[in-house]
């Protein structure tokens, strides 16, 4: 394991820091702020607005610290315990940094029968890294995911949001020579 490796396995709250040490008004930017309170006017309590809140920053900042995790919880006043929980059950909510580029591969039963291994193999072969490992140049994190609605068009992966399917070995590392190119232009 190195630096950049992580567990995929829920994880167990890991806040080491105290809700008294940060400020959220401080924390958080102006910006962020409020997009977030955005959301919170369109709900019908703030805590209902984690999810979004936990999107925003993360939109923002690439993944969620415990630092912005407690800033949040605060702006929402819930617990940083309760918006823990959320975040682990929304498996978009990165709680360890990731690369540019996030690949959730799908790994349920209909990507398994139509080439999911080979397709697996070729993606860490190409990029050196397994599960749960970002690339020692922080572009690119590898996830598994499961089904991605496309079973039908399987093998199925999806990066940053966007979703590539019928994948083959070439497609596939024509797919990652692209973003390879691109590397450093996003945010
Ligand atoms: S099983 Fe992979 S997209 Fe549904």
């Amino acid at each position: 394991m190195n630096n950049s490796d992580f567990s995929l396995q829920p994880r167990i709250p890991s806040i080491m820091v105290t809700d008294e040490e940060i400020d959220f008004r401080q924390y958080l930017s102006a910006t962020e702020l409020s997009v977030i309170e955005h959301e919170v006017s369109i709900m019908e309590t703030r805590e209902a607005a984690g999810i979004e809140a936990l999107k925003i920053v993360q939109k923002y900042r690439g993944w969620i610290s415990d630092d912005s995790l407690i800033a949040i919880a605060q702006c929402l006043q819930m617990s940083s315990a309760q918006l823990e929980g959320v975040a682990t059950f929304y498996n978009l909510i990165y709680r360890q940094k990731v690369g540019h580029y996030v690949i959730h591969l799908c790994d349920s039963i209909s990507c398994h029968l139509t080439g999911y291994d080979e397709i697996l193999k070729v993606i860490q072969t190409y990029l050196g890294i397994g599960y749960g490992q970002t690339t020692p140049d922080g572009e690119f994190t590898l996830l598994s995911n499961v089904c991605l609605g496309s079973c039908d068009k399987s093998p199925a992966m999806m990066i940053n949001g966007q979703h590539y399917h019928s994948l083959t070995n070439e497609s596939v590392v024509s797919i990652l020579n692209g973003l390879s190119k691109n590397a450093g232009d996003i945010v």
